[in-house]
């Protein structure tokens, strides 16, 4: 099943600005999907779109292979914006957490439980009775992704969801993100971070400066084009680098990988 197909999508912003230009794409429901480009490229637009929150000027996308739009599917669809104060504005988080599971009408036990759970997984623990605006950025960071998946969506959204965030919470964040998908959850990223990459998502979609997708295909096969990433303005991932200067074929896009094959070639 598709978990939303756009097509011919396009927007330009009341000024003028032409973000986004015959955006053809399909995302099967399961997938995690990276949306990369550089600064300017329009993934936020994107992202906004795909979430019903703007409408395009031209093109259209469906969900779950049905007629319904975003706004009537707010049980499954959710989107955390780039700046996450942006998705928080109860008095305190937990109202913040409980917000969307309110709006469409769960059970208040079933709803407590969830902040619970989410409270752990995202650790908020000893800040859910803070007001959101006197949290860290990447404090808020953490609790508006809390507060998108309280609502237990289908398909998620994320806007850049480890800008701003500390290593080990980074962990914690992918963590839960890849629990989520374990349970079948549909997860779109964008990111500027080609580095960031192959820990979040199987699938690249790369967005150039023009707002068109000028690639859209398997991790390694887009984040080892070193030549078309640095066109577009997005510097391949550290470890391709190294690897391609040094000559080296099949270049690992993991730490873990890159031990390996150095361990290997110690050996020989
Ligand atoms: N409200 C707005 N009004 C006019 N132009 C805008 C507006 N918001 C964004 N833009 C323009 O639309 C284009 C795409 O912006 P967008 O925020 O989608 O890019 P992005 O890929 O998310 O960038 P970043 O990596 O900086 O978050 C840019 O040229 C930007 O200047
Ligand atoms: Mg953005």
């Amino acid at each position: 099943m598709n978990a939303l197909a756009a097509r011919g999508l396009a927007f330009a912003y009341p000024d003028g600005t032409a973000a986004l230009d015959g955006i053809d794409l399909t995302i099967e429901a399961g997938q995690r999907v990276a949306i990369l480009g550089p600064n300017g490229a329009g993934k936020s637009t994107l992202l906004s779109l795909l979430a019903g929150l703007r409408e395009p000027a031209g093109g259209e996308v469906s969900y779950f292979e049905t007629d319904k739009a975003a706004d009537e599917l707010r049980d499954r669809i959710a989107h955390c914006p780039q700046a996450p104060a942006d998705y928080l504005f109860n008095a305190t988080v937990r109202e913040d957490l409980e917000y969307g599971p309110a709006q469409l009408g769960i059970d208040r036990s079933e709803a407590e439980g969830r902040v619970d759970d989410l409270a752990a997984a995202f650790a908020l623990d000893g800040l859910l009775d803070k007001p959101p605006f006197r949290l860290s950025g990447g404090e808020q960071r953490r609790a508006a992704l809390a507060a998108a998946l309280a609502v237990d969506p289908d398909l998620l959204l994320l806007d850049e969801p480890v800008a701003d965030v500390d290593a080990g919470h980074r962990e914690t964040i992918l963590d839960a993100l890849d629990a989520r998908n374990e349970a079948g959850t549909t997860i779109v990223v964008s990111t500027p971070d080609a580095d960031l990459v192959p820990r979040i998502a199987d699938r690249v979609v790369l967005l150039d400066r023009a707002g068109t997708i000028v690639r859209d295909g398997p991790v390694r096969d887009v984040l080892t084009d070193g030549d078309l990433l640095r066109e577009v303005g997005v510097s391949p991932p550290q470890l391709v680098e190294a690897f391609q200067r040094a000559g080296l074929d099949d270049p690992p896009l993991t730490v873990a990988d890159a031990a390996d094959r150095l361990r290997d070639r110690d050996e020989r």
